[in-house]
């Protein structure tokens, strides 16, 4: 296997985990603030990483490679403001946008078309996961001020499956 693509994977394999201690870090943060729904969402999405990051390790054990895993880095975002979160998390999309876009180049140069096949779904994935950031966003920056409007926000988000 091309050893750049295998290099990419497994930090792909990094980034997903790395994105799930991100939103499990913002989610216990808004915990404590008590903007639960707001937190539901983020340990839900901390939970999806969670899986997609699992989807790269099993191709990987397909592909008779062993993954390798790294030390997790905490990009902590220092304002811990609901609105500051959600601009956060659409920023992180951004990356992981950017990873995935980057691998699926790399394998298409090395003619890894079975990586590239299987990036396919997360390249799909990645442009709901900046929609669903960008409609939390513009929920959050909409209600501004009011406090009625940040409740009624708030549940909207609790009301994530
Ligand atoms: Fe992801």
């Amino acid at each position: 296997m091309n050893q750049e693509v295998l290099q990419l994977l497994n930090e792909q394999v990094n980034l997903e985990l790395a994105s799930a201690y991100l939103y499990y870090d913002m989610s216990t943060a808004m915990k404590s603030q008590n903007v639960n729904g707001f937190a539901h969402w983020l340990a839900l999405q901390a939970h999806e990483e969670i899986e997609h990051a699992e989807k790269f390790i099993h191709f990987l054990l397909e592909l008779d490679q062993e993954p390798e895993l790294k030390t997790i880095a905490l990009e902590r975002p220092s304002d811990r403001s609901p609105l500051a979160l959600a601009k956060a998390t659409l920023a992180h999309e951004k990356t992981v946008t950017e990873s995935i876009l980057n691998l699926r180049k790399a394998a298409l140069e090395a003619g890894e078309q079975a990586v590239e096949i299987f990036l396919q779904r997360f390249v799909s994935e990645q442009v709901e996961e900046e929609s669903n950031a960008r409609d939390v966003l513009d929920l959050i920056q909409l209600a501004g001020d009011d406090a009625s409007a940040k409740l009624r926000v708030d549940a909207i988000l609790a009301s994530r499956e």
